[in-house]
């Protein structure tokens, strides 16, 4: 994940904003840099690499002036090189910015119609130029950051200096989180409330879709009609962490609200948004390439939440690429002795890394001679480093222990591996994977989107807390999905649930129905919708109480009592799974509130099982 610092001072700021991206390093990032504005100035330096070499940079070049932007760069649009390092100018502005602009290729070929010339591969560039056309307009400093924002679709977070006005920072949020620190005749921006624990603990968090203007000592905030809002300042407790929850009540929901900025930048690990096609960069023996084209059957080995990724991604790997694909917990696998084809891949997805039946279950397949491949969100993890190749999720640390994040990303890896195996084998044409990269590319729009249902969510919550029993349901990608969505209920409310193939309830399970049953049904209105949608008529004939998540056109034919509807944006079939992912893990995170159980850290419970 990228990280934003800025400072409205009254000292040198430059130092300041290397010790506050320093506190932002556990997000990851491959380069970084600083810009200053001194007596109408603006001056930058960036350098690739860790802050090391950006101090290295300032050191023998310093940089003067008491406002400042920072940045530390997780490359999405553009090689980590310099060049693409934040802030990005256009002449006189000064833009860091973390997420995904999914409309950049659009604004940028209408810029450089009018003129504006590009330095670099990044989206971000795009935001720099758009100020500076408004102010070329004859807007204000401020008016031209607004406009400029309201230009840009995806999921973004972004500040905004000029070399105009020395008192002045622009902030705007759509989906990853900003603080702002209010300080002793100085105010800060920044990532999160980590980054400014050195200046300050008394933070005000953006709310999703507001835009602020910070200085030194004034802080208005905008939301999306442009209407001042206020939003409250808080203490953060957590800064001394190097994690904190932010403004969030737990762990667990702020790392679901965090899923639109890390599916971003895992997505843009594996997927070349510039050019619209797969690009898999594999952080493990990249002078053994992993060719899909081959392997003649690919087996995965994982536990939980790791494992249910790895069966949903069973559906995507044989649809998209016609690679066989075997599926097991890891605690059977690796007892079971099974024959393993000699052209065979055996993946391994563990959010720890150092799940002990995971890594047993890749022992076996080492001795037995396979290809070895993992997912994993901790790179230096022992499962990463037994592997052959590795595909990180970049989802940051997930404290909760109920997966959430890792889970999303996750699926976002194996998304972009199965596509980029249907290219290399030949089932994916050109015009297929410029499709299906672009509905890639609207993820973490839609994710975002997606969270506002968090209220609605809340309220179905509540007829969940308490009972006995809770059936899921789905069909294709959306089984493995109620698998996860049982399994999160599970593991933090405590509630008995379970999943069923939703056509498979009519042979035993649906004896179970009765008015007392809650039964949550996933359907997005896709190839088999009127399937899944008589399996739950048949269910409702027999009293269950169904909470049906779909869209609109699925809401519209089943026409049923709004109040037990969850409708989801229409998006593209692909990327259901990951953005369906959201709904069931607030309705397990608010039946669990309801029910006061330990949401963070449930009973039995640990983050990484590293025993048998
Ligand atoms: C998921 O919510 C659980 N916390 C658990 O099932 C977890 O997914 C499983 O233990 C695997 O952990 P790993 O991904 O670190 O290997």
């Amino acid at each position: 994940m990228c990280g934003i610092v800025g400072i409205v001072g009254t000292r040198p700021v430059a130092p300041l904003i290397v010790d506050a991206l320093k506190r932002l390093e556990y997000r990851g990032y491959d380069s970084a840099g600083v810009a200053t504005v001194e007596q109408g100035v603006l001056d930058r330096r960036r350098a690739e690499g860790k802050l090391v070499n950006l101090q290295e940079r300032l050191d023998s070049s310093p940089l003067s002036g008491t406002i400042g932007i920072g940045h530390t760069r997780w490359a999405t649009h553009g090689a980590p090189i310099e060049v693409n390092a934040h802030p990005h100018f256009s002449s006189g502005v000064a833009v860091v910015h973390n997420g995904i602009i999914e409309n950049f290729r659009e604004l940028r070929k209408n810029l450089e119609a009018d003129g504006f010339e590009f330095s670099s591969q990044t989206d971000t560039e795009v935001v720099a130029h758009l100020v500076e056309k408004g102010l070329r307009d004859g807007l204000s400093p401020e008016d031209a950051a607004h406009q400029a924002i309201q230009q840009l679709r995806g999921a973004f977070a972004l500040a905004v200096m000029f070399d105009s006005d020395d008192n002045l920072i622009v902030a705007a949020r759509s989906g990853p989180p900003l603080a702002i620190g209010h300080g002793e005749g100085e105010m800060y921006l920044g990532s999160d409330a980590v980054a400014l624990a050195p200046f300050t603990n008394r933070i005000t968090y953006l709310e999703d879709g507001d835009w602020a203007i910070i200085r030194r000592n004034d802080l208005a905030i905008f939301d999306t009609s442009g209407q001042t809002v206020s939003r409250q300042q808080q203490t953060s407790v957590g800064s001394a962490l190097m994690v904190d929850k932010g403004n969030h009540r737990h762990f667990m929901i702020k790392e679901i609200y965090e899923q639109p900025e890390v599916i971003g930048h895992t997505l843009a690990n594996y997927v070349d948004f510039n050019a619209e096609k797969i690009a898999l960069r594999d952080m493990g023996d990249t002078q053994n390439p992993l060719e899909f084209s081959k392997l003649d059957r690919l087996n995965i080995t994982a536990c939980g939440t790791a494992y249910l990724a790895g069966y949903l991604s069973k559906y995507w790997f044989e649809r998209y690429a016609r690679l066989p694909v075997d599926i097991d917990v890891a605690s059977e696998f690796r007892y079971r002795e099974v024959p393993l084809s000699e052209n065979g891949l055996s993946l391994f997805i563990s959010q720890s890394g150092e799940t002990a039946d995971t890594l047993a279950g890749l022992k076996y397949c080492e001795e037995s001679g396979q290809r070895l491949a993992a997912i994993v969100n901790v790179r230096e993890s022992t499962i990463a480093r037994s592997s052959h190749n590795v595909f990180p999720t970049l989802a940051g640390p997930e404290i909760g222990v109920a997966s959430t994040k890792a889970f999303t990303c996750q699926l976002s890896v194996l998304a972009s591996l199965a596509i980029g195996a249907g290219v290399q084998r030949g089932h994916i044409d050109e015009a297929q994977e410029k499709e299906l990269v672009r509905a890639l590319a609207e993820t973490p729009r839609y994710a975002n989107e997606v969270l506002k249902l968090e209220d609605e969510i809340k309220e179905l919550a509540h007829s969940l807390a308490n009972k006995e029993h809770v059936l899921y349901l789905g069909r294709d990608t959306n089984y493995p999905l109620a698998m996860e969505g049982a399994l999160k209920l599970k593991e933090l409310s405590y509630i008995h649930a379970e999943a069923y193939a939703a056509g498979e309830l009519k042979h035993g399970p649906i004896a179970l129905v009765d008015e007392e049953m809650p039964i949550v049904v996933i359907a997005p209105h896709d190839r088999i919708f009127e399937k899944t949608v008589s399996n739950m008529q048949e269910v409702a004939a027999r009293g269950g109480n169904i909470i049906l998540i779909t869209d609109p056109k699925g809401a519209a034919e089943v026409g049923m009592d709004e109040a037990k509807v969850i409708v989801m944006p229409e998006m593209p079939e692909i990327i259901t799974p990951i953005v369906y992912s959201l709904p069931i893990q607030m309705l397990a995170y608010h039946t669990a509130v309801h029910m006061g159980t330990d949401v963070d850290q449930p009973r039995n419970l640990a983050k990484s099982v590293t025993v048998e």
